[in-house]
């Protein structure tokens, strides 16, 4: 029986995420939460091996790329996150399912129930308690990872349309999931860390407190 609880922050590359993440723990921390940060792909030994293929290898089938990320996350959710869950901790994970709808779904042109049944089935069903997505519109993502200096891995070097479609893909996602009833929150991206940083607050504080 899960008592930790699982919050997934989600977005295109340069939203904000890695931040958003750490001021979370820390905020969950000072409450007394023991809280861990993780991330997909690469949140273990396997994963950061098939991260390292997944975005710095040679071109992948996006066939290949889609079932990659989807083992990623088998093994990530069974050997990490269920068990923090289990153990009764707080997970705030950088990247879910909803970034394989948006980026093998809408950006290489899957349908979003091919990609969910793929993944659903990769986890076994598991869901986070809340999501937040930090919007960003595709030039925005692009010119954020470019200032980041480095060279840009193989999904950042897909092209402004690819991002487009990246972009639309999360917020069709968000949209349905909310729908069906999902606990999902969609943030501008470009507001300040600080303001960002409240917003999720309170939706995790209403998560505490439900
Ligand atoms: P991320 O770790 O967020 O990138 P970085 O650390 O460089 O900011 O994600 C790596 C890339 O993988 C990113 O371009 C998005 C992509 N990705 C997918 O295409 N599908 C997925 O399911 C996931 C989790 C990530």
């Amino acid at each position: 029986m899960e008592s930790g609880i699982w919050i997934v922050l989600e977005g295109g590359d340069g939203a904000g995420k890695s931040t958003q993440a750490r001021h979370l723990a820390e905020r969950l921390q000072g409450l007394g939460w023991d809280a861990i940060l993780t991330r997909e792909p690469g949140g273990t030994d396997l994963g950061a091996r098939i991260r390292e293929l997944l975005l710095h290898g040679e071109h992948v089938d996006p066939r290949a790329e889609a079932l990659l990320y989807a083992a990623d996350r088998a093994h990530h959710i069974a050997n990490v996150v269920q068990p923090a869950l289990a153990a009764g901790k707080a997970v705030i994970q950088d990247r879910f399912i909803d970034s394989s709808v948006a980026y093998q779904g809408a950006g290489r042109g899957f349908s979003p129930t091919e990609i969910l049944s793929l993944n659903g089935w990769a986890v076994a069903g598991a869901r986070p308690d809340l999501t937040v997505l930090l919007d960003i519109d595709a030039d925005a993502s692009l010119s954020r990872a470019a200032a980041r200096g480095g060279e840009l891995d193989r999904l950042e070097a897909a092209g402004s349309e690819f991002h487009r479609q990246v972009r639309a893909g999360f917020l069709a996602q968000a949209k349905a999931q909310t729908a069906a009833g999902a606990n999902y929150l969609v943030l501008d991206a470009t507001s300040s860390p600080e303001k960002l940083s409240e917003q999720i607050w309170a939706a995790v504080s209403q998560l505490l407190n439900s």
